[in-house]
């Protein structure tokens, strides 16, 4: 029987953060970093066994008896799988080995990229001839009820549908995309890995939508057209300030504010207007900072490190937050001179050592058999 390879990358999102569960608008794409999936038969008709080969762990289930675990990274892989039998009859047993070269919890969606990996996998393997957004949501889905993290649709969406060369412009209400050609010339995307983790599932992400939700179930009140934050306009916001509680003002105004930063990105980017577009990339930082409270003074002063460089156009935290990679995009030839100073001067402050790539944007989720 012939073997299936997956390759399910992660991803970066050049801005629009927190905005897909408000439905708004997000521009990320693949990198090139990706979950590596090999797809096996095996004799059984109900049991299947996950092999990985990072973790040197496995484990096997049967194909009836799928349910969430205390934590751990064999939810993301049941969760998909409990979706994948929702919309089809046709799995039986099989193997699946995995090996990643994607930085774990570092905001470059490891996760997303194991779920998507799973869902294009088995779709493809068991002929189950389901299309590609059907299984980014089937992704978001078993984030959502096997792992606790109530994710919007970015990440998966990016690990499957990314075009090489491009980063998406995605109306997360809607799911109409576009894609946006990158030409960065001499600049490129470097990610500075602070080492500081964030868990997606702790608390704070979900308090967040839930602020966001509040926040709009009181803007309702007088304008009921107002579904999600994606409706509210600059002008209704300054009419709520004092209605609002302080945080859900704040919050409200960075989701509205970072919406309108993505469609002024995809102006710069199409206008090949670089330093505009990381001067955007700096504003969102500074309300990811102060207004969404995301940040952590470790991502802080790896972002503020770059403010007086004219190398580096932009910089910000990327993904959920509270930890993970600052995204800089500076000058190819600047990075090394960067990361000398910066890695020190880090390591100093921190304690920490710091790790860096430079991500390529990249397609979506690619197999092969072999
Ligand atoms: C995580 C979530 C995404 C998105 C980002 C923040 O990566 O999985 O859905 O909300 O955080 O932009």
């Amino acid at each position: 029987m012939e073997n299936l390879i997956v390759k399910s990358p992660g991803r970066i999102n050049l801005i629009g953060e927190h905005t897909d569960y408000n439905d708004g608008f997000v521009l990320p794409t693949a990198i090139d970093k990706a979950i590596t999936l090999s797809f096996a038969k095996n004799d059984s008709e109900y049991n299947f066994e996950v092999f990985s080969k990072d973790l040197g762990k496995s484990f096997q289930t049967d194909l009836r008896k799928l349910e969430p675990q205390d934590s751990g990274w064999e939810n993301y892989i049941l969760g998909v799988i409990d979706g994948l039998q929702q919309r089809s009859d046709k799995l039986s047993g099989f193997n699946c080995s995995l090996k990643s070269d994607i930085p774990i919890g570092s905001g470059v969606s490891s996760s997303a990229a194991l779920e998507c990996g799973i869902a294009v996998g088995l779709n493809e393997f068991f002929n189950l001839g389901l299309d590609p957004i059907s299984l980014v949501k089937i992704g978001q889905k078993a984030e959502h009820n096997y792992v606790g993290a109530k994710c919007g649709i970015m990440d998966q969406f990016a690990s499957v549908m990314s075009r090489v060369g491009h980063v998406i412009l995605l109306d997360c209400r809607s799911l109409d995309y576009t894609y946006v050609p990158l030409e960065l010339g001499e600049y490129c995307f470097l990610l500075v890995n602070s080492h500081v983790h964030h868990s997606l599932a702790s608390t704070e992400y979900n308090v967040r939508r839930q602020q966001c939700a509040e926040a709009v179930a009181i803007i309702r009140k007088s304008y009921p057209e107002v579904g999600s934050l994606r409706d509210v306009t600059t002008t209704m916001l300054e009419e709520y300030k004092n209605v609002l509680t302080d945080t859900l003002y704040r919050r409200s105004k960075f989701v509205v504010e970072e919406n309108l930063r993505v469609l002024d990105a995809v102006t710069a980017l199409n206008s090949v207007d670089l330093p505009n577009l990381g001067a955007l990339l700096y504003q969102s930082h500074t309300g990811l900072r102060d207004e969404y409270e995301v940040s952590c003074p470790e991502i802080d002063y790896l972002v503020d490190f770059t403010r007086d460089n004219p190398e580096v156009l932009g910089s910000r935290i990327m993904g959920g937050g509270f930890g993970g990679c600052s995204l800089n995009v500076i000058h190819k030839k600047a990075v090394s001179n960067l990361i000398s100073r910066l890695a020190p001067a880090y390591k100093q402050e921190f304690g920490k050592t710091l790790s860096w790539f430079v991500a390529k944007p990249s397609g979506g989720t690619s197999f092969s058999w072999t």
